[in-house]
């Protein structure tokens, strides 16, 4: 087995499902080293020349991708034996052969692609997020009579005039950092 950073190539094995109803199958890439690569840039760099590491013609490899900053979770998958986000997996800090697979507990639709609409489903169920307020239509808000909006009009206005301004530098801490607080203050 070849260990981390003793070659100037990355030799990655990718374990393979045509689809569905085909059984999976391992194949062994090797492309060049370059400082800082993580898994979905070897990933994209074998699917720009899908060639085995034995010179055999092959298809691109399929994997999920969205943010590749380590938030969203979509490209999980099993690297080296441990469930990774492969955007994060630096090639680096991965002894070699690194061995992808996909994730075990969900169906294997294709390649490195699982179909996780059960847990979705799931979460969907128990309604498991919290909604934020503004950033879509809410729909109409509660019916209110005249006089209660007069007065929270009213009010508004009086805030408004009452509003002033206060600037303030903060944190001696953080020299290099200035806060702007604008403080809402009564009259
Ligand atoms: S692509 Fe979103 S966490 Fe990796």
């Amino acid at each position: 087995m070849t260990t981390r950073n003793s070659s100037k190539t990355v030799e990655i094995h990718i374990k393979r499902r045509a689809n569905l109803d085909s059984s999976q199958y391992w194949e062994e890439f090797e492309i060049p080293y370059r400082p800082n690569l993580n898994v979905i840039s070897c990933l994209m760099e074998i699917r720009k020349n899908p060639v085995t590491k034995s010179g055999k013609q092959t298809t691109p490899p399929v994997w999920n991708m969205n943010c590749l900053e380590q938030v969203c979770g979509i490209c999980t998958m099993i690297i080296n034996g441990r469930v990774r986000q492969s955007c994060s997996a630096l090639i680096d800090s991965l002894d070699q052969p690194i061995k992808l697979e996909p994730m075990s507990k969900f169906p294997n639709v294709r390649d490195l692609v699982v179909d996780r609409s059960q847990m979705f489903d799931h979460l969907k169920r128990v309604h498991a997020w919290v909604e934020l307020d503004g950033t879509y239509d809410l729909g109409p808000g509660p019916r209110m009579d005249n006089d209660d909006v007069q007065e929270r009009a009213v009010v508004v206005l009086k805030l408004a005039r009452s509003t002033r301004a206060i600037t303030t530098s903060v944190h001696k801490r953080l020299p290099r950092y200035v806060s702007l607080i604008y403080i809402q203050a009564a009259p």
